[in-house]
C-alpha cells in the first residue's frame, strides 16, 4: 500500500531533518465524515452537548464535542477563537451508548467512518515510528501501541463570521504540539503557517496527502533529534455573506501519554 511504503527509512530521515514530511494519505472517507459533522453542527446545542464528555479525572482526556467561544483556556491554551471541535477515540461510541444518547443511522455511519479513518491515522502514526526506530534505535512503535487509545481525531471547525464580529480575525497563536505526532490530513481552505521566520510558509495540502510532523514529547525522547515544527493557524479571507462561514480542518495527535 502506497502509505506503508512510502514510510521508509527514507522518510524517517527527512522527517528528522526537515521537521515535516508530506505522505501519501488516501481521503476516501473525508467527504462522508465532514458531512456528518456539518449535520452535526446543525443540531441544538443542548443535543451536541450531549457528545461532551469532560475529562473524567486529573490527566484524563476530553472526548466528544466541545464549543470554544473565544475565552482563552490557561496559559498553555491556543488562543480560543470561535470554533467546534469533536475529539473521536476508539471508544467514543461506547461514551455514547452508556450514556444512552440516541443518535440517528446517519450518525453510525459518521462514527463508523471516524473509525476508519482513525485506524489509517494509527497505522500512519506506527509505520513512522517504525522507520525512526529502525533509523535511532527508539522504542516508539511500541509505546505508541500501548497508548492506542489516547491518540484522536480532532474534527475542527472555526467559526469566521463571529470572529469577525467579535473583531477578530482567525489567527491562532503561534505553537508546537504537545504530543508524538500530528498529521494533518486535510483542510478546507490553506490556513496552516508552518516554520518561523524565513521559513515561514503557508501549507497546501494536496488530495490524498497529509503532512506529519513530531510534537514536544517525540523531542524531549530523543535530546531534539526529531524537532518539533512550529506552526500557527491563519485565515484572512475576506468573506461575502452567502460564503462559507467556517473553516474546517481534520487532524490526527498520536499521543505517547
Ligand atoms: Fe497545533
Amino acid at each position: 500500500m502506497p502509505t506503508l511504503s512510502y514510510i521508509t527509512n527514507d522518510a524517517a530521515k527527512r522527517l528528522t531533518k526537515q521537521g515535516k514530511i508530506t505522505i501519501h494519505f488516501p481521503h476516501d472517507f473525508i467527504q462522508g465524515i465532514m458531512a456528518g459533522w456539518h449535520e452535526f453542527l446543525r443540531e441544538p446545542e443542548q443535543y451536541k452537548q450531549q457528545w461532551t464528555f469532560a475529562p473524567a479525572t486529573n490527566g484524563s482526556k476530553e472526548d466528544g464535542y466541545f464549543l470554544r467561544d473565544g475565552t482563552p483556556r490557561g496559559k498553555s491554551a491556543v488562543r480560543d477563537d470561535f470554533k467546534e471541535i469533536l475529539h473521536f477515540r476508539e471508544h467514543l461510541p461506547l461514551l455514547l451508548r452508556q450514556r444512552g444518547v440516541s443518535s440517528s443511522t446517519s450518525y453510525h455511519e459518521w462514527l463508523a467512518n471516524m473509525e476508519e479513518l482513525r485506524v489509517q491515522c494509527a497505522r500512519t502514526a506506527h509505520a513512522i515510528a517504525v522507520g525512526l526506530d529502525r533509523l535511532h534505535g527508539f522504542n516508539f512503535a511500541e509505546q505508541l501501541r500501548q497508548a492506542e487509545d489516547i491518540s484522536f481525531i480532532r474534527l475542527i471547525s472555526y467559526d469566521l463570521f463571529r470572529s469577525r464580529n467579535a473583531g477578530r480575525t482567525i489567527i491562532g497563536k503561534g505553537h508546537t504540539d504537545g504530543g508524538y505526532l500530528t498529521l494533518h490530513i486535510w483542510d478546507e481552505y490553506p490556513g496552516l503557517f508552518i516554520g518561523m521566520g524565513q521559513d515561514r510558509m503557508l501549507y497546501r495540502g494536496m488530495p490524498n496527502t497529509a503532512l506529519a510532523f513530531c510534537g514536544d514529547q517525540a523531542e524531549r525522547a530523543t535530546a531534539e533529534v526529531c524537532k518539533t515544527l512550529y506552526h500557527q493557524v491563519s485565515d484572512e479571507r475576506t468573506l461575502m455573506p452567502q460564503d462559507a462561514a467556517t473553516r474546517d480542518a481534520i487532524i490526527y495527535f498520536a499521543d505517547l501519554f
